[in-house]
């Protein structure tokens, strides 16, 4: 298997940087070069969603061209790192959870590989949008590292960029989300299409609107991600190909 990390917010600086390989596709140039890695035992591709450095907002993303340049590097299963708010009390900021569902709210992103009359029309099977080999290997690896993680819950997926509202948050409890983040959709879906194993790997940055009464600073989430990114690093250490 080869291993691709969609690297999100506050991921950057996560892995020693190795070759770099820039691939073009026929949607358009993905977000960032391909970085090759090596942690541990573990090896692959890694791409910066947001740019390197950081400048795409969450619904600017090319997510078809980046999908389609970690197939075209030969990326056969896909953590995605998301930095994600928490609805669920139970998940405290700096909290590392592995959904199992999704709900999509986005709109006016390009949902499908299948856009024309051209393109095969494909009607991919999503009951399960994170189910596969790579979702059990991340909790697996985080069980060996003896890193704390919250295996299941759905995410929100939201437009962005903009952060949401007390009462949109209410509304996304009461729809059974336990997560919100922006970039999630359609990069799964465009995965699943691509043939790729695709799991998420959520770090929460803080607590969504209105869970807390502390208003949700880019101090406080830079921080948070910070200090979770470590162990977010010994998670992909112990991630055994
Ligand atoms: N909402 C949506 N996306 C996010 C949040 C949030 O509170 N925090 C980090 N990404």
């Amino acid at each position: 298997m080869t291993l691709g990390i969609i690297g999100g917010t506050g991921a950057l600086d996560l892995l020693e940087p190795g070759e770099t390989r820039a691939i073009d596709t026929t949607f358009g140039p993905p977000s960032s070069v391909l970085t090759r890695y090596r942690v541990g035992e573990t090896s692959g591709w890694f791409l910066a969603r947001h740019g390197q450095p950081h400048v795409i907002p969450p619904h600017r993303v090319n997510y078809r061209a980046n999908i389609d340049a970690l197939r075209q590097a030969g990326v056969t299963g896909i953590v995605a790192i998301n930095a994600v708010g928490g609805i669920d009390p139970a998940l405290p900021a700096g909290a590392l959870v592995v959904p199992d569902q999704l709900i999509d709210y986005t709109w006016g992103r390009t949902q499908s590989f299948s856009d024309s009359a051209d393109d095969e029309l494909m009607h991919i099977e999503f009951a399960d949008p994170f189910a596969g080999p790579t979702r059990d290997r991340l909790i697996a690896a985080a069980d060996r590292a003896g890193v704390p993680l919250f295996p299941g819950g759905c995410i929100a997926v939201t437009q962005g960029p903009r952060l949401e509202t007390a009462a949109e948050i209410r509304r996304l409890a009461a729809d059974g989300n336990t997560l919100v983040g922006m970039t999630t959709m359609p990069e799964a879906a465009l995965a699943r299409e691509a043939g790729i194993d695709y799991a998420s790997l959520c770090v929460v940055a803080n607590l969504a609107a209105g869970i807390s009464n502390e208003p949700i600073t880019m101090e406080d989430i830079a921080r948070t991600l910070s200090l979770a990114m470590g162990q977010v690093r010994q998670v992909l250490e112990n991630f055994a190909l």
